[in-house]
């Protein structure tokens, strides 16, 4: 836990060596945001329900990364996967809830399936896990969660449908409640909300035509790169950010201001 006193010197506490779980950490964002905390000399756990890309992964980052299989649309699969965690990757000090699945659908196209997997995943999978770290985190006095929203939370979804962008109005809902309740304790907990990151939820999930439409209006005619996603990350778990809880960064290129 960070101390600041009045004594001369750098105010900055060190996170070197903390404990930060990551999930989607098998997709682009995850794998950032990964390699960003692993630079900033974390252990990473990295959880995704991609097994054998996150083995391959995990074993090329090295011995501070631990991959972890998990269905976060399963609560009883939650459960089995933290308690497999190992002790040498105990306590997690960090939380990114970083996992989500994109559907396009507009209301009457949205199946029950759709919805409610949306759901399971983008919205649930984030309470669940959280609901896990959290007490450990209130115990230390110390703890950051960061959760993925998106710019479709605000707008209702610009090219993202009706189950996407609902699941995360609810995650930036969420982020709000938890950051409201574990304040006292030390435990900050932000979202950041982005748009058209250059993944492939957008260089495949997108047509041409759309993407074309889409770089003509954000305002900084380019995509968002995955870099930039996991510095902003970086920022929010830092000691340095502790008296930040409850904000929701904005990262889209200007196309829309609140
Ligand atoms: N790419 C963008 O432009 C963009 C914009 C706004 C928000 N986001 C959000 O950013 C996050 C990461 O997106 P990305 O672009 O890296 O996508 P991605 O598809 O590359 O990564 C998502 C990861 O989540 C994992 N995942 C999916 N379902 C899961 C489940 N049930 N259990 C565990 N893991 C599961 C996938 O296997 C994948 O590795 C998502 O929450 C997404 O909604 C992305």
């Amino acid at each position: 836990m960070p101390v600041f006193t009045d004594e001369p010197g750098p105010r900055v506490a060190n996170i070197t060596g903390q404990t930060a779980l990551v999930t989607g950490a098998a997709g682009v964002l995850g794998v950032a945001t990964t390699r960003a905390l692993l630079d900033a000399g974390l252990k990473v756990v990295m959880a995704d329900v991609s097994e054998e890309r996150l083995r391959s992964l995990a074993s090329d980052l090295g011995d501070r990364a631990c991959p972890l299989t998990v269905d976060l649309g399963d609560p009883a699969d939650i459960e089995r996967a933290y308690a497999a965690i190992p002790d040498s990757f105990l306590p997690i000090d960090i939380l990114v809830n970083n996992a989500g699945i994109l559907s396009l659908n507009k209301s009457e196209a949205t199946s029950v399936e759709e919805w409610q997997r949306s759901i399971a995943v983008n919205l649930n999978g984030v309470f669940f896990l959280s609901r896990l770290v959290i007490p450990a985190m209130k115990e230390r006095g110390w703890g950051r969660i960061v959760n993925t929203s998106s710019l479709a939370a605000k707008t209702g979804g610009i090219t993202a449908g009706t189950a996407y962008s609902t699941s995360k109005g609810a995650v930036s809902a969420l982020t709000f409640s938890l950051a409201a309740e574990l304040a006292p304790y030390g435990v900050t907990v932000n979202g950041i909300a982005p748009a058209y990151v250059r993944t492939p939820m957008v260089t495949e999930q997108l047509t041409e035509t759309q993407q074309q439409a889409l770089l003509e209006k954000i305002p900084v005619h380019r995509f968002c790169e995955p870099e930039e996603f996991a510095h902003v990350i970086r920022f929010l778990i830092d000691d340095l950010a502790g008296f930040i809880t409850g904000e929701i960064i904005d990262q889209n290129g200007g196309l829309h201001f609140d």
